[in-house]
């Protein structure tokens, strides 16, 4: 088990390509062009224009900078969007029979597709075929895209100079730290006031750069509408760019079914942005595969109450997994039925709130406490990915049943020193994306009083135990108040919508964070939009193998075939029925390519790619962790309890 189990390590996924295998700077690092940000040499163009980029990752990713208007209704300033393409294995062929690009997007929100696509574009390539660009862009506001939505950083010191994001990443540091002595709300009774009273703090910081920036800044334009408008122009530009590319090789394409329409792959937050897109661009839809599904009506409300309804439910699984598997949980002890490993749990949980251990970090030389709130949260982020993490949390939680507090040391890290990164591309990663992008998405500003933060989380308290953390969470809106465009037609998307093709939704049985229940009232408010049940925990379907899901999204993207929609009784959907698929592992029961029959070559490396998405999506940040946190863990060696913990 590694640092990933905090689920920080946004770049976990490289640790599986070849290629990251390699030094452990990529070459070339220092003086001239940095590797890792090729952005710096590409001057933005309002056309797409390809640069090979992050070639000692794969030699088939390309790179571009993408101008579009900050404001629809004006021209300036700008936004330029960062996209990383892996192109088909065959340019000319390709381009001869040409296929939309498959646009995806990892959730977050804020999560940065370009890193995304670096870390799965090739997986996702093998289930859809290798002859399809496969995209990954960061959303206005987000990652690599300029500008950055960052609360924290200095203003410029002079006319044209840049903000000095990295004395930005230093205060935003120091106040994570100081805030983590709160803990999850209601651990104390300030702890909700003082929680509240950061978020209402930094959100003023946040209007205050606003106005700064004349009231015109990116962190008043990052809310979802204006991404879906981004993607038309993004689709828009590609068509371009492939009648330039086969005007000038004389090449005459073959009819292309999706040309000019999006066709997309969404997860988590996604699916809410997919959503939002066909809502306001129903004739743009070509392919859209919505996996783990969001609830629109409620992700805009104050209070996304819903969420939580199966986590628990989840962490159930766990139990009985722990149980049913006997010797090979190392929390299971001998004739253990899931009540009694449930219980060994919640003595633990106990044990951690009523005195919380500590030690001295034996690398880095430091007092560590072991809160409980800490290791719930842990718990709480293996939820999304039960096949891959539940065997880890076992040897955890069994940790410290036994009191072997200091073997848990691995999940601190060193706040070294962070001279040294002022010239880090990474630090821009570093930002408050997830909050300008979630907040501004809300359909009216949220000012919550402690009385009705206290009512709220005590009603989503009765859905779940993980309610504190989610609460805390929804609270980075409260006090919110940047002024934005009036909210774009079809938004939020909550209306029914005749799509111009079928959206395909997809959910596991049982998802901690967006549960069965949204899929199947989104797929109802799209014409003819088709379900599929996955018969598994966890966020997202890629969070287990499933050859027949990953079939499923293939039929539907390559030859358009849609399940059929969800046939319900009204709002009662317990009894609905639609189509579903079981997995290819489970928890303790890894799938196993070698020990698997398969139809043929193909299936075979299709799996082999599910595999990779697994472990990629499975350590990405999304709902309940901040990315651009995550991505400072990996640059430097910053102290990522502080900076996740810490929100
Ligand atoms: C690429 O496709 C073209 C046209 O289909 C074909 O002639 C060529 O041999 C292919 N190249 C490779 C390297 O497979
Ligand atoms: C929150 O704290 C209050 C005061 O300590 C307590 O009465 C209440 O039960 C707690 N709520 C939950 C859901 O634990
Ligand atoms: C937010 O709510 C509080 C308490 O209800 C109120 O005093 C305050 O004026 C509100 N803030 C704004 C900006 O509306
Ligand atoms: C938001 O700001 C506007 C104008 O600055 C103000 O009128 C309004 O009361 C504020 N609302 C909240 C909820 O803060
Ligand atoms: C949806 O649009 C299609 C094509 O535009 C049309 O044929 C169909 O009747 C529409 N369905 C509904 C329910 O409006």
């Amino acid at each position: 088990m590694t640092a990933g189990l905090l689920g920080v390590f946004l770049f976990t996924a490289f640790h599986h390509s070849k290629a990251w295998r390699g030094p452990e700077k990529p070459p070339g690092i220092g003086k001239k062009v940095d590797p890792w940000n090729p952005w710096a040499s590409i001057t933005p163009n309002k056309n797409l224009e390809w640069h090979p980029c992050y070639q000692f990752v794969n030699p088939n990713f390309q790179c571009a900078r993408l101008t579009v208007p900050l404001n629809q209704n004006r021209q300036f300033p700008e936004v330029h969007i960062a996209l990383i393409m892996l192109a088909p294995k065959n340019a000319t062929a390709a381009l001869a029979s040409p296929k939309s690009p498959l646009l995806i997007n990892p959730g977050g929100p804020g999560g940065p597709g370009t890193l995304t696509l670096l870390s799965m574009g090739p997986a996702l390539q093998a289930v859809l075929g290798d002859d399809r660009p496969v995209i990954g862009f960061d959303p206005r506001g987000v990652g690599f895209t300029s500008p950055s939505a960052d609360c924290w950083a200095m203003p410029p010191a002079c006319d044209g100079c840049p903000e000095d994001h990295f004395t930005g990443l230093l205060n935003r540091l120091e106040w994570n730290t100081v805030n983590m002595a709160y803990g999850q709300l209601n651990s104390s009774n300030v702890a909700t006031k003082f929680i509240d009273i950061g978020h209402r703090a930094v959100n003023n910081l946040c209007r205050d750069k606003n106005a700064q920036l004349g009231g015109e800044s990116i962190l008043g334009h990052a809310a979802t509408p204006h991404v879906a408008t981004d993607m038309v122009r993004i689709v828009d530009a590609w068509e371009q760019w492939v009648d330039q590319e086969t005007e000038a090789q004389r090449i005459v394409p073959e009819f292309n079914p999706t040309k000019g329409k999006l066709v997309y792959w969404g997860f988590s937050y996604g699916t809410y942005l997919g959503a939002t897109f066909a809502s306001m661009y129903p004739d743009r839809v070509g392919r859209l595969v919505l996996d783990g599904v969001v609830d629109a009506d409620y992700y805009s409300s104050p209070m996304w109450t819903e969420s939580l309804l199966d986590a628990d439910k989840v962490l159930w699984q766990f139990f009985e997994y722990c149980a049913g598997v006997g010797q090979k949980c190392p929390l299971y002890r001998k004739d253990d039925k899931p009540a009694d490993v449930s219980d060994r749990y919640a003595e633990i949980i106990r044990g951690l709130e009523a005195y919380p251990p500590s030690f001295t970090h034996p690398d880095y030389h430091y007092p560590v406490v072991l809160h409980a709130d800490i290791m719930r949260g842990l718990v709480f982020r293996t939820l999304y990915s039960p096949a891959a993490q539940f065997p880890a949390l076992a040897d955890l939680l069994n940790t410290l049943y036994e009191g072997r507090f200091e073997q848990l040391s691995y999940l601190f890290a060193a706040l070294q020193s962070a001279c040294g990164l002022q010239d880090n591309a990474m630090v821009s990663l570093v930002s408050d994306a997830q909050r300008a992008i979630m907040c501004g998405d809300k359909t009216t500003p949220v000012n919550l009083t402690l009385d009705e933060i206290n009512d709220q989380y005590q009603a989503m308290a009765k859905l779940s135990q993980f309610a504190d953390i989610w609460v805390g969470l929804m609270l980075e809106c409260n006090g919110w108040n940047i002024s934005r465009p009036h909210p774009s037609p079809g938004y939020p998307p909550n209306k029914q919508t005749n799509t111009s093709f079928p959206i395909l939704f997809l959910s596991n049985t049982y998802d901690p964070v967006t549960p069965l229940h949204a899929a199947v009232k989104m797929a109802l408010k799209f014409e003819g939009a088709g379900l599929v049940e996955q018969h598994a925990a966890g966020h997202c379907t890629v969070s287990a193998v499933s050859r027949c899901t990953a079939k499923k999204v293939r039929d539907y993207v390559l030859h358009g075939k849609v399940p059929p929609p969800p046939a319900v009784d009204g709002d009662d959907y317990d009894g609905g029925k639609w189509t579903t698929c079981d997995t290819d592992e489970h928890p303790w029961q890894a799938f196993d390519a070698s020990a698997t029959v398969f139809a043929d070559e193909e299936e075979k490396k299709m799996a082999e790619a599910l595999l990779t998405i697994r472990d990629t999506i499975g350590s990405q940040p999304r709902w309940g962790v901040v990315s651009g946190k995550d991505a400072a863990a990996k640059i430097g060696k910053f102290d990522v309890k502080r900076m996740v913990i810490a929100r």
